[in-house]
This record gives C-alpha cells, sequence and structure tokens, in this order.
C-alpha cells in the first residue's frame, strides 16, 4: 500500500520508519520495472527541482538529473560557484527565494546543519545528497542492491570496513538498524563508530524491532567471518584530503582484499562499494572486478531510489 511521504524532507533514514522505507524500496523497484519496459508515465510533469552541489558528484548528480527528466520534471544543476549560498547570501535567504521557484531542492555539501536550515526555511522538500555526516539516499540504493541479490534484508550481516565513522558508516549502521541487518563496523580504534549514534541505533532497533545488532571491532578477520556484505568506502572523505597518509598508516589492515574476502567462510558473501573507489587501498583490483562485486548494480540503483525519493515526496502518487 503507497504511504503518503508528500512534502517530507530526506535529510537521513532517522526521520523514517521501517515501513516508510520499506515502502520507498518497494517504489525504487517499481520504477525500476516501469524504465526497463520504457513505461511512460511521468510522475513529476511540471516540476522544477534545484540541485545545490558544494562538493564534487557523478553518481548523485546523474541519478537527480536523470530520474527527474525521466519523470517529466526540470532539474537545474546550481554548483557553489553558480549561486550565493553561504558567501554573499545567508543559508535562509537563499532557502527561501528557491523554495519560492523550485518544488524540490537536493543539497550535497559540508556541514549537516546547512541541509538543514534549507529544509527549515525553503517550504519544499530538501534531499540530502551527502554531507559530513549522512548519505542516507546511498542507503535506498544499498539496500535494494542487497534484497535484489539475497531476496530480503532482515539478519544479513553487513560488514563495513575503513573509516566507520564517515558519512557512509553513519548511514549504513541506521539504515541495518531500521531494516533488522547485523552491523558490524571495523577499523582502527581511532576509527570506530561515534558512541552516541551506536546508542541511538540499537535504540533504533528495539523501537523498531527490526532485530538488527551493532558491533564495532578492530580485528578485521573476526568481522567477516558470516558477513552477507563486505561494504567499503574511502579512507579518506571529500574535503579531508589533508589526512590521506594518516588515514592510510591507520586503515591498511582493513583493506578488502582477496584474502579478507575470502575470509567470510561464505561463497556468497558480496563486495559493495558507494565509489568512487581508490583502488589499492580500501580495495584491491580483484576484489573490485570479482563476480561477486555488485558495485555498478549499486550505482545504477542511485537513479531508481533517488527517483522515489522525489516521486514519494513531490510526485503525483
Ligand atoms: N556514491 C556517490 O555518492 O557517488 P558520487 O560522489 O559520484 O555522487
Ligand atoms: N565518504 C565519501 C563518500 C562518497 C560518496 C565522501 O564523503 O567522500
Amino acid at each position: 500500500m503507497a504511504l503518503n511521504l508528500h512534502g517530507r524532507n530526506f535529510l537521513t533514514l532517522k526521520d523514517f520508519s521501517k515501513r516508510e522505507i520499506e515502502f520507498l524500496l518497494e517504489l525504487s523497484a517499481d520504477l525500476k520495472a516501469k524504465k526497463r519496459i520504457r513505461a511512460y508515465n511521468p510522475l513529476m510533469r511540471g516540476r522544477n527541482v534545484a540541485l545545490i552541489f558544494e562538493k564534487a558528484s557523478t553518481r548523485t548528480r546523474c541519478a537527480f538529473t536523470v530520474a527527474a527528466i525521466d519523470e517529466g520534471a526540470h532539474p537545474e544543476y546550481l554548483s557553489k560557484n553558480d549561486i550565493h549560498l553561504g558567501t554573499k547570501e545567508d543559508v535562509k535567504d537563499t532557502a527561501r527565494v528557491l523554495g519560492r521557484m523550485f518544488d524540490g531542492i537536493q543539497f550535497r555539501g559540508f556541514k549537516h546543519s546547512v541541509v538543514e536550515e534549507l529544509a527549515r526555511y525553503a517550504g519544499a522538500p530538501v534531499w540530502n545528497g551527502l554531507t559530513d555526516d549522512y548519505h542516507p539516499t546511498q542507503i535506498l540504493a544499498d539496500m535494494l542492491t542487497v534484497r535484489e541479490r539475497f531476496g530480503s534484508l532482515k539478519g544479513r550481516k553487513l560488514v563495513f570496513m575503513g573509516d566507520t565513522r564517515n558519512n557512509m558508516g553513519n548511514s549504513l549502521m541506521i539504515g541495518c538498524a531500521k531494516l533488522g541487518l547485523h552491523y558490524t563496523a571495523c577499523g582502527d580504534k581511532s576509527l570506530l563508530p561515534n558512541e552516541d549514534l551506536v546508542r541511538e541505533c540499537e535504540k533504533i532497533a528495539a523501537e523498531s524491532d527490526s532485530g538488527a545488532t551493532i558491533t564495532a571491532t578492530d580485528d578485521p578477520m573476526q568481522a567477516v567471518r558470516g558477513a552477507d556484505v563486505i561494504y567499503t568506502d574511502v579512507w579518506y572523505s571529500m574535503g579531508e584530503e589533508a589526512k590521506a597518509a594518516e588515514r592510510k598508516a591507520l586503515l591498511s589492515p582493513y583493506q578488502v582484499n582477496m584474502k579478507l574476502f575470502k575470509s567470510t567462510g561464505n561463497p556468497e558473501t558480496i563486495f559493495m562499494h558507494c565509489l568512487p573507489a581508490y583502488k589499492g587501498n580500501e580495495v584491491t583490483e580483484d576484489v573490485f572486478e570479482h563476480p561477486n562485486s555488485l558495485v555498478f548494480e549499486e550505482a545504477e540503483n542511485r537513479m531508481h531510489t533517488i527517483k522515489a525519493v522525489m516521486v514519494a515526496t513531490i510526485g503525483d502518487i
């Protein structure tokens, strides 16, 4: 049954119930099937969406653009150099201007507080296309990919290796807690998840009765045992380039190489990465190219899931 998410912001998955997230995944699968047969029934005809980017993007930008056009909407790309946001103009003023012209606003940038402020003042749905703290649209794509491969999410074990405090680590932990996956964060002790967020996710798992568990460890071989999914991300995120050498020293034992990938004891284990990947750092070429690597299915699913978020919040459903 369709749920009404019309007018909602999409800032982190914390704001959505288990059922609402499952609904977005169902809608993504429907829209994906519709696109496969080129069924033409645009659900966002006449809408205009603003795509604000403070940071670079391939997948997120293209996913929002193609998804909007597929559904009959007009996307407008606005890089930080094109508009006054945060330089000559307050975030809240830009939000109120864009909100009067656009039906929805995507923001990718640094501070999570900026996307929150945009959402507070725009008067139109704001979608988080990645901040330093969270990357929620990526998690929808990841969960759709896992579900397509295994047929279910609940009870699956997902291990995130590397900088587990980054936007992907935070968001995967929330997504797993909501949807009932067993989440293991594995990295150097100094880069294990924020304790407050771990407690919050444990509470989310209990409240949504999802059955999820959260584990944090610095032992990679122990972490991956029995994993259905080994997931990794870059060792230093956009804006952290100065930390490259320090992170490489700390995280080299957590590289997803063939020895680690085979240590799950499970021949069905899949490899996932939000991309872009730094091959030779967090993942080796042979794992990246392995038949069980679903990185490009995952990348494609960015488009179907982002489409679902836009259709659900501003579309004709
Ligand atoms: N995964 C992801 O968000 O990729 P982009 O940085 O290319 O958008
Ligand atoms: N953690 C990475 C994710 C890129 C999609 C970054 O923020 O750069």
